[in-house]
Formats: structure tokens, sequence, C-alpha cells
């Protein structure tokens, strides 16, 4: 039976479990008894797009874990693993009142016993292609990491539906791949972006930007909702939707592109036309912060802003 968040039902604080082989028995018993089992990958400092997939989850699901594991493979030397907001009681405390039950929060000795041992490969063409370009040609290994960490999440977990965020478009599609590859028994179940009432995105790194550069972060969501809206009036051509997004991002200075890019969003290669579904992206880095944000022109009003979460503002997509 799905469960009520509404507090009534549950306990606000969600079981802490720390070992795989303890998370294996609670939820091979729990399926025994024939209960469904929801699984929300995070990398903890939860917020409000985290909690949207909690209670997505608890609406679908009898019983949900929420993984709490800042997976140092999909961190490059340079990048933000060091200084990256941990803050486990908060994070228990927010998934128990977003309709978890479980909170499985490993050490890295716990999820990488061997050292480098049972990386998962990202050689085989389908994921490749997906993982090279964009955010994988920015950040190379990320999606090695990613793929590895939540293959084991997922291993662990046993039979399941998962739950991941449309905020990283490109890491639902080689999650979904990967499951494929791996003939894993997981259901994967992407969940729309959840944005402040300005429209920015809610992000973890979001906490490190100060005053200015919260608001110079704006011009991501604003040139996307723009270029939406450019498309919306007729505009179909991909090279002006494009156009639009680098120089509206250009218009603030404290904003530096990464990329923008029109593409088909099942595959993300380059799309030639507006027909279809399409994916604009954008990354870039404000101040000292690296941002992503994307939208789609096809499956979802231009930017509605989905500041508030509950189940009225989610929906399941493709
Ligand atoms: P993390 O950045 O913590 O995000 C966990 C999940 O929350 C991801 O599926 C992400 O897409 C989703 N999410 C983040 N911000 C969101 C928002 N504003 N609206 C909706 N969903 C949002 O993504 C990761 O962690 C890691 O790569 C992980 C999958 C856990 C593997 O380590």
């Amino acid at each position: 039976m799905p469960h009520r968040h509404d507090g009534a039902a549950r306990s606000p604080r969600a079981t802490v479990i720390d070992r795989a082989h303890d998370l294996s028995t609670r939820l091979d018993g729990a399926r025994a008894a024939g209960l469904t089992v929801g699984v929300v990958p995070t990398m903890g400092a939860l917020h409000q797009g985290h909690l949207s997939l909690v209670r997505r989850a608890a609406d679908d699901c009898d019983v949900v874990v929420v993984t709490v594991f800042v997976n140092p493979l999909q961190f490059g030397p340079g990048e933000d693993l060091d200084i990256y907001p941990r803050d486990l009681d908060a994070d228990i405390e927010a998934a128990g009142r977003g309709g978890a039950d479980l909170v499985f929060a490993p050490s890295v000795a716990e999820m990488y016993p061997e050292a480098d041992a049972g990386d998962v490969r990202l050689d085989c063409r389908p994921l490749a292609e997906l993982s090279d370009v964009f955010e994988g040609a920015s950040r190379p290994g990320h999606f090695a990491g990613v793929a590895t960490v939540v293959a084991r999440l997922l291993r662990i977990a046993g039979p399941c539906r998962a739950y991941f965020g449309e905020k990283d478009w490109q890491q639902v599609l080689v999650v979904r791949r990967l499951v494929d590859a791996l003939a894993l028994p997981v259901d994967v179940v992407a969940c729309p972006t959840v944005r402040d009432a300005d429209g920015l995105a809610c992000s973890s790194r979001n906490a490190r930007l100060s005053p200015d550069e919260r608001a110079a972060a704006l011009s991501l969501s604003g040139a996307l909702s723009g270029a939406a809206a450019l498309a919306t009036a007729g505009e179909g051509d991909p090279t002006v939707i494009r156009r639009h997004l680098v120089e509206a991002v250009a218009r603030e200075p404290l904003v530096r592109l990464d990329y923008a890019a029109v593409v088909t969003a099942h595959d993300l290669t380059p799309a030639r036309s507006l027909a279809g579904e399409v994916r604009l992206l954008l990354a870039a880095t404000v101040g000292a912060t690296r941002l992503i944000d994307n939208v789609g022109l096809t499956s979802e009003p231009a930017m509605a802003p989905t500041a508030t979460v509950g189940p009225e503002h989610e929906r399941r997509s493709a």
C-alpha cells in the first residue's frame, strides 16, 4: 500500500543503515512480505529537489530508502569533493519528513571495499556516446563514477523503482542505459526539476553562491525560459535558439558559460529541428560554483516555476 506523507502515518525519523548487507536483508524481507521498494540515490545536503523524489517514491512504493553517499569516484581532481556539503543528521530528519523509511549512509570503505575493483566501464557504445559529451566532456570520468555507484547501490537494493531528477538530464539517460546494459531489475523513474520561486533550479551547490552570484545565476533559468518562449512563439531554428542561450548568459559578467546546446532529448545528439522531443542544456560557472540546468521544449510548459513541491506538481516522464 503506497504511503501517505502527511506525517500522520509514519515516524518523522528514518532508520539509518550503514552496512550494505543490512540494507539488502531488510529490503529482501520487505519484498518477501509483498511490499514494493523505492530507492532515491543522493549525495545528501537534501533540498526540495531531492525531497520531491522522496515524496514521489513514498506515493508510489511501500518502503522508501534514501541513499546518502558523497561518491568520490564521480569527482575529478580539483573539483569540490572536499567542500561538498555534508550534514547527515539534517538529511535523516528531512528524508523522514519526506516519507523515507530508511536512510542508507555507507562509508567509502563499505561502498568500495576493494580499492578500484569492479568499476563500471562505459566503453560499450551506447553508454560511451552518452557519457563523453556535455557533463562527461567537461568532467572526464564523472559518469563512470556515477555509473559505478548507481550500479552498486541498485544491486544492493535489489528489485525496486529508482527515482532520479530531470535536473540532471544526462544522468537520467546514462542511468537508464546502464540499467538496460546490466539488466538490473529496476524501473527508473524521472521526476521534474524543482525550482525556487524565482526560477533557479534547486541544487546543493546553490548554498555556496554569494547574494550577487545567486542573482547572476538566474541568468541560466532566464536564458532557458527565454529560449523556450522563443520556440513557443514560432522560432524553429535550433541555431537561433542556441544563440539566444549563449547571448543571454553572456550578458551576466559573473557567469562563465561552459556549454549551451539544443539536443534531441533521448540521445543528446544535436537537434536539427525543433520537432519532436528537444532539450535545451546549459552549464556555467558562477563565481567559483559550477551549475547546470535544462528544460524540455515539448514535454513541459516553458519553465513554469515548480517552487512548491508536492504530488500535484510532480508527474512521471518517459
Ligand atoms: P545529487 O546531486 O545529490 O542528486 C540526487 C538526485 O536528486 C538526482 O537524481 C538529481 O537529479 C536530483 N535532483 C537534484 N536537484 C534537483 C532538482 N532541483 N529537482 C529535481 N531533482 C533534483 O545526482 C547525484 O546526487 C549523484 O550523481 C547520484 C545519482 C546520487 C550518484 O552519486
